[in-house]
């Protein structure tokens, strides 16, 4: 049985996560800790005062791999200092390595895979009595479930104007430079049922942004509802003024799902579509079928419906075989479709995966070369579109005040771009139409429009 929301802050157990990696990840946390209130414990922003860490770790790259390892490095003398603290790891490190990062750092006291998180509470019993816990099994492979268990929302957790949502989980892509399929498992949708009620709390709790998470949400499919029926039933919520979505695979962008940006008011003109190589070689070797025509055409389509969509992409250089030709084509991609922001990465091998298998891997010197030259190319473009944005009028979502700037807010256009308000008292959940005064590499500066700013 659920215990209560801890009232007692003084009984309670201190828990701190360590989140790495993608949006997943940070959603998975809030999961963990949602379970976790419900086990007594709150959460606190220090390691030294925590009663339990855990790190919930990413292993899309090798780099971010590594972070996990030297961060566990790190915790070894904390646990030398405190051996009651408990440890855990979850994630996809976890859910690959299992069994093996308990033989590599002893001082862990449990590792859980990422369909194991809802199992915290037994996991901790044993680990009180003294048990090394690894617990990283895949449940029973169905297509539609709801793999996130209701729990009761308690109405003194704060949540956030903006929330991420979980509509799929795994991914049946297989790209073969991609990890994912492999630490998250087959694709599976979530009834769209406990979708809706999820989106319900969180509206009724304030939310007003919500962004729906999946590896390839557009192929999200349960009880005959699809991606598109999902959209709009979400759309007809009251009171939810923003719906966006992360990541469609370019395969699977039609029409429908051009014309839903226009005909549902709550989706943002903002999509993010990732292309990772502008060569079709290239993109053949990395089983992502398409080829850089149908992208082309894709782009074409979304900015027929909207001309003003903001579009943003993964970008991959120094794929293995990658000639500087086909380097060439990313960065002629590049120029030609002008995307507002672009994640680019340096290839790295991820073991279990098909690309790590292939012979012509190219060395650092030339992977961090690309990365340079598409960094420099992106910058300009973005300074030149952001430029472009000044005297324009917008409506942002007020997230809160300023982390630096005195008597600022700050929030985001329905395009996605971060702003900061001058002289303005921050309201979180506001809607406020700014006109844009200013442009920095990553942001842009506004002055309010609809309703007069603070005096002084
Ligand atoms: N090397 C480099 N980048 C990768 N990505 C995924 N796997 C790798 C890898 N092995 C990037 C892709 C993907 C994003 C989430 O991370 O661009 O879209
Ligand atoms: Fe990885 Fe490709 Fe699936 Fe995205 S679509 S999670 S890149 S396998």
């Amino acid at each position: 049985m659920m215990k209560e929301n801890p009232e007692n802050a003084e009984t309670a157990k201190k828990v701190h996560i360590q989140t790495y990696g993608c949006q997943m990840n940070e959603y998975d946390t809030d999961k963990m800790l949602e379970v976790l209130r419900h086990e007594n414990y709150i959460q606190t922003d220090s390691r030294d005062d925590a009663d339990l860490i855990i790190l919930n770790t990413c292993s899309i790259r090798e780099k971010a791999e590594n972070k996990v390892y030297s961060e566990l490095g790190r915790l070894r003398k904390l646990k030398a200092e405190k051996p009651e603290l408990k440890i855990g790891v979850g994630g996809c490190v976890a859910q690959q390595e299992g069994k093996a990062i308990l033989r590599r750092a002893a001082y862990v006291d449990f590792v859980f895979g990422t369909d194991n998180l809802f199992e915290l509470p037994e996991m901790l019993e044993n680990v009180s009595k003294g048990r090394k816990i690894s617990q990283t099994e895949r449940h029973a492979r169905q297509k539609v479930r709801n793999f996130i268990p209701d729990y009761t929302f308690q109405k003194s957790q704060n949540f956030g104007v903006k929330a991420h949502l979980a509509i799929t989980k795994g991914c049946n892509n297989h790209c073969s430079f991609c990890v994912v399929p492999f630490t998250r498992g087959v694709e599976v949708s979530r009834e769209p049922e406990h979708i809706i009620a999820e989106a319900k709390r969180l509206i009724s709790a304030g939310t007003k942004e919500i962004c729906l998470l999946g590896q390839n949400v557009n192929s999200y499919k349960a009880n005959g509802t699809d991606f598109v029926e999902l959209l709009k039933s979400l759309d007809k919520l009251e009171n939810l003024e923003r719906l966006r979505f992360i990541s469609p695979h370019p395969k699977d962008f039609h029409e429908e799902l051009a014309d839903a940006f226009v005909t549902l008011p709550s989706l943002c003109e903002q999509m993010h579509l990732p292309l990772q190589s502008g060569s079709n070689r290239i993109l053949r070797r990395m089983r992502r079928w398409y080829t850089m025509e149908t992208f082309y055409e894709k782009v074409a389509l979304l900015r027929d419906r909207l001309p003003e969509a903001t579009l943003s992409t993964d970008l991959i250089v120094g794929f293995p075989g990658e000639t500087e030709e086909e380097f060439e084509m990313t960065m002629e991609a590049v120029r030609n479709v002008r995307f507002d922001l672009i994640y680019s990465f340096k290839y790295s091998p991820r073991p279990g995966t098909r690309a790590a298998e292939y012979p012509d891997h190219l060395t650092e010197n030339v992977k961090s070369e690309r990365l340079k030259i598409l960094l420099e190319t992106q910058e300009k473009i973005v300074r030149e579109k952001n430029e472009a944005l000044v005297g324009t009028s917008h409506e942002v979502l007020i997230e809160g005040k300023h982390h630096r700037k005195e008597n600022s807010a700050t929030g985001r256009t329905r395009g996605n771009h971060s702003v900061s308000i001058k002289n303005w008292e921050a309201k979180a959940g506001e809607l406020l139409t700014v006109r844009i005064t200013g442009a920095n590499p990553n942001s842009l500066v506004a002055e309010p429009l609809s309703t007069s700013p603070v005096s002084g």
